[in-house]
């Protein structure tokens, strides 16, 4: 287990009981989701935390598999879809590249709140464009701390995961995160930013 996971793992119960930050935005995310999607597609969401935004897609598809590398996470998740009567998440702990889904076949991706996480972001992007089928499209919202005086966390960071009291995080523009995508093979139709300093970018991209 590496310390991210144990970060999140530690931080799972206090995560689902805290409430949505920005209501508005948020509402407004799950809205343009829910329009790019069909109800016989297959989802993947990965970084899934307790599966909050899995549970409000989940009955405008067929199907999501929500994977988060917090085992408690995935067990609250798991839990909160039971209680509210949903059958078609599957639930289940790793990264994206442990998933290794078949090639092409999954309409959309999302990725929600994680790839500025994540230590091999080119590599996630380029695993997302491999298992989406052409057409498909990948949903994100990253904090991109890059433009702003956060981007200075990247300080921190090593320290805070020594002590267990961050876990890994990247810092990027929202420009380069742009191009990140657009270069693993994604045409980008709709972005949009939000929050403190305008740090919390939303992208719909379709693969190409
Ligand atoms: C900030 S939370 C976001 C959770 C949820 N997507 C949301 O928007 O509320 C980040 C989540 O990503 C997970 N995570 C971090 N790195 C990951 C990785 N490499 N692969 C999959 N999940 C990861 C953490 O365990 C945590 O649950």
């Amino acid at each position: 287990m590496s310390t991210s996971d144990k970060f999140w793992d530690s931080k799972a119960e206090g995560y689902a009981k805290s409430p949505i930050s920005d209501e508005e935005n948020y509402q407004k995310k799950l809205n343009e989701t829910q329009a790019a999607f069909s109800p016989g597609m297959r989802v993947l969401e990965f970084g899934c935390g307790t599966g909050t935004t899995a549970i409000y897609h989940a009955p405008h598809v067929l199907h999501i598999d929500a994977i988060d590398i917090s085992q408690n996470m995935i067990e609250i998740g798991r839990k909160k879809a039971r209680e509210s009567n949903i059958d078609n998440i599957a639930f289940s702990r790793g990264t994206l590249t442990e998933f290794n889904a078949d090639t092409a076949s999954l309409d959309a991706v999302l990725g929600l709140n994680v790839i500025h996480l994540i230590p091999n972001r080119q590599s996630v992007l380029t695993e997302v464009a491999r298992i989406l089928k052409p057409g498909g499209v990948f949903i994100s919202s990253t904090g991109c701390l890059g433009s702003s005086y956060f981007r200075f966390i990247k300080l921190f960071v090593p320290l805070g995961k020594l002590l267990g009291l961050m876990p890994d995080v990247f810092v990027l523009t929202e420009s380069e995160l742009a191009n990140e995508i657009t270069n693993a093979g994604f045409e980008i139709e709709s972005q949009w930013h939000h929050g403190m300093k305008d740090i919390s970018v939303f992208i719909i991209a379709r693969k190409i």
